[in-house]
């Protein structure tokens, strides 16, 4: 693209400040800004328009989740099922560790944070611990992919070559990185992270599908036989995956997706949950939910929307083809984006300074025709690190961890 070009494309969409600098940088510097312009989906900031209306409210009623005295009644046979999938290659690993942890305000990927105590313990070896107990047991791998951004891949990659995988066979595991997005100021001004350099972040945890079709991985695992994908986020310490009882159950229940879920600790808890919008697998957000949903009961007189989704789906690759050339809805998030500004000044923000647009994984789960929410016990299989300190945080993940016997 020559700087005419690039030009032309950043006026027509009001972006033509990126090229502010442009005269400051040298030759190598021109060429990558040009790209960059040329790379950049800026159709992204069309989510801003309209930004408050909302969406038409859609009529939504409970959804029946299979809770824990059913699925230990039945047990055996859905764990039988699970590993004769796991043994036949029909299952395959998705590990979402793309996202940038800004909570947690660390720079290193959030898969790399040592909560150990008196050992390194990192949450990645986590993850690998829990997976080589199902793959011991069924005295086989599953292919594990892990998703990556173009901001954490090289320090991902080299951080497991230096542990050897904790003990994965690496020819088991294929990173790939998943598509970016550019972050904007609140008046819609895509920002520079420096004179050369728009600010770009990962595209949400909803790209991962599209991403993994991209590069070219999807249609290698279906040629070689994988039918189901069990997708989970990076930062659930006491992530179940590859659960051969989880697996067995969707199976059974022939099912698009399964997703795990926990029984909401209270009324008002923080966690989208999972319901029917229009007769259509959903999950609303907390901050959606009425005072009349909330206190809705269902015929034993327990909560009707009690049942919170933890990063944790098994998705059927075949019902997921269809939704490969779906336009999904891009949202707007405000965070903390480190920028320069007008004086070409480097701004690092303690607070919400900007959007980001996400792609987000509710959206594909409303695409499909059925779900089946699988309970777990919430204090063996959920222990979420988003936080620094409090709820949520390495302090409350590991009160967990050494209630479940984990040595840290
Ligand atoms: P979060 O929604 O907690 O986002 O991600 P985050 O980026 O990790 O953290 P904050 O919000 O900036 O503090 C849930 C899961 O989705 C993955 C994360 O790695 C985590 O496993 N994710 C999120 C991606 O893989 N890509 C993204 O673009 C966003």
């Amino acid at each position: 693209m020559t700087f005419e070009e690039a030009r032309a494309r950043l006026e027509a969409c009001g972006q033509a400040h990126l090229l502010a600098y442009y005269d400051e940088l040298d030759e190598a510097g021109k060429k990558d800004l040009l790209r960059q312009i040329e790379e950049t989906d800026f159709s992204v900031l069309d989510a801003l328009k309209g930004r408050g209306e909302g969406k038409p409210a859609g009529s939504y009623s409970p959804i029946r989740a299979l809770e824990i005295p059913e699925i230990e009644k039945d047990r055996a046979s859905y764990e039988e099922k699970g590993f004769a999938a796991i043994r036949a290659g029909k299952v395959a690993l998705v590990l979402l560790a793309g996202g940038m942890g800004t909570r947690l305000g660390s720079s290193d990927p959030k898969c790399m944070l040592d909560i150990g105590l008196t050992r390194p313990v990192y949450i990645m070896q986590r993850l690998i611990e829990n997976l080589r107990e199902v793959t011991d047991r069924a005295g086989c791998l599953v292919p594990l992919l892990i998703m990556t951004s173009d901001v954490n891949h090289d320090r991902t990659v080299a951080f497991m070559e230096e542990h050897a995988c904790f003990g994965y066979d690496p020819s088991m595991i294929t990173y790939f990185r998943q598509d970016m997005a550019p972050a904007a100021s609140y008046e819609g001004k895509v920002l520079l992270e420096d004179k050369g350099k728009i600010a770009l972040s990962p595209n949400g945890n909803g790209g991962w599908y599209s991403s993994l079709h991209r590069a070219g991985i999807l249609d290698r695992l279906k040629e070689s036989g994988v039918e189901w994908l069990n997708v989970f986020g990076v930062d659930n310490v006491l992530q179940r995956i590859a659960d051969p009882c989880f697996i067995g159950a969707v199976l059974a229940h022939d099912c698009s997706v399964g997703a795990k879920a926990v029984r909401k600790n209270h009324r008002d808890e923080k966690v989208g949950a999972l319901c029917l919008e229009n007769g259509r697998p959903a999950i609303i957000e907390y901050y959606e939910m009425t005072d009349e949903m909330l206190d809705a009961v269902d015929e034993r007189g327990e909560r009707a929307y009690n049942f919170g989704v933890i990063l944790n789906y098994l998705f059927r690759i075949c019902d997921l083809d269809r939704t490969l050339t779906e336009a999904f809805p891009v949202h707007v998030v405000e965070k903390k984006i480190p920028c320069i500004d007008e004086k070409g000044e480097p701004v690092r923000p303690q607070s919400p300074n900007g959007y980001k647009f996400e792609l987000l994984m509710i959206d594909q789960i409303r695409a499909l025709d059925t779900c089946l929410p699988y309970e777990v016990v919430r204090e063996r299989e959920f222990a979420p690190i988003k936080n620094k300190t409090g709820r949520d945080s390495v302090e409350s993940a590991r009160d967990l961890c050494a209630r479940n016997g984990i040595i840290l």
